[in-house]
């Protein structure tokens, strides 16, 4: 055994590269991989029994009326809720006993847009983007370089030096999204981030995160709206209701329980652009 180990280590760097370029098995291509996870508040089930999996660069829109737990979800795979019951792993972050130290390494991977922006009104539209490459310690230029681009791509670079305050909704919630995408994350999670904004902005918020999935992040994106679904008539949809996943729309979900056709068609009845509601 020990002799066989040793030839292995005298391969050539050659043979030993074409080994790390075989495609990764199915489960190391997972970004998010969700086992039995749980969580109450009090007496209060948020979650119940979900279970799912996410590839790399796969769009997922999380539905589910308002209070099915959309948010809680979120959170605990941003490690902002601890793992009460149940397995989460995050772009190779292990989330249960997972040592406060690393949150912060965690967090370089996964970006999250939330519901209400949270961006700080008294500082710049360039100090709200560049605070998480701060965090990492970056230099002022790789920092103004990166935070241009995202603004360029945003269309925010015109507003740079103003603070946050003095933007409308719409350039605020894209300062969210540039604050996201800044670290170029391999996860994106976004909650209900085109909520308090007018369909036109809403699918024009929906194509960036399109065109992020290209690049290869996961995107799981929490919405109530049909109607946006609906412009979206291919995309892959896990809705969540009271708690648990209820339906998911594509095989490799990995939703971990047998799901009826009827539940499918009752839950992706999704309304089209034309006859939205
Ligand atoms: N911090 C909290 N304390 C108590 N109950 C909460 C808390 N956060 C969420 N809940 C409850 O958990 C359920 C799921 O909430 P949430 O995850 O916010 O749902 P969604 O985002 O789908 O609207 C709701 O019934 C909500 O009232
Ligand atoms: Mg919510």
């Amino acid at each position: 055994m020990l002799r066989h180990n040793e030839n292995k280590m005298r391969l050539p760097w050659r043979a030993t590269n074409l080994v790390l370029l075989r495609p990764l098995p199915y489960s190391l291509s997972r970004m998010i991989r969700v086992r039995h996870l749980s969580h109450s508040f009090g007496q209060h089930q948020a979650l119940s029994d979900v279970s799912f999996s996410l590839g790399k660069g796969e769009f997922v829109f999380l539905s589910g009326p308002s209070g099915a737990g959309k948010t809680t979800l979120l959170r605990i795979l941003h490690a902002a809720l601890p793992i009460q019951r149940g397995e989460a792993i995050v772009a190779d972050f292990n989330l249960v006993r997972l040592p406060s130290a690393s949150v912060p390494l965690l967090r370089r991977q996964v970006g999250v847009v939330f519901q209400d922006f949270k961006i700080l009104p008294l500082r710049t539209v360039e100090e709200n983007i560049s605070l998480p490459l701060e965090l990492r310690g970056l230099s002022d230029t790789h920092m103004e370089r990166r935070v241009r681009a995202v603004c360029i791509a945003l269309g925010l670079e015109e507003r740079l030096k103003v603070k946050c305050r003095d933007i409308s909704g719409g350039e605020q919630q894209r300062v969210a999204i540039a604050r996201a995408l800044v670290t170029n994350p391999k996860v994106l999670l976004a909650d209900e981030p085109t909520g308090n904004l007018d369909p036109a902005l809403s699918l024009r918020l929906m194509e960036l995160f399109k065109q992020f999935q290209t690049y290869g992040a996961t995107v799981l994106f929490a919405t109530h709206s049909r109607e946006l679904m609906g412009h979206y008539p291919e995309a892959h949809v896990m809705h969540l209701e009271s708690g648990r996943i209820t339906a998911a729309n594509w095989p490799g979900a990995g939703v971990a329980h047998a799901l009826r056709a009827g539940a499918l068609r009752e839950n992706f009845a999704v309304p089209g652009p034309g006859n939205a509601r």
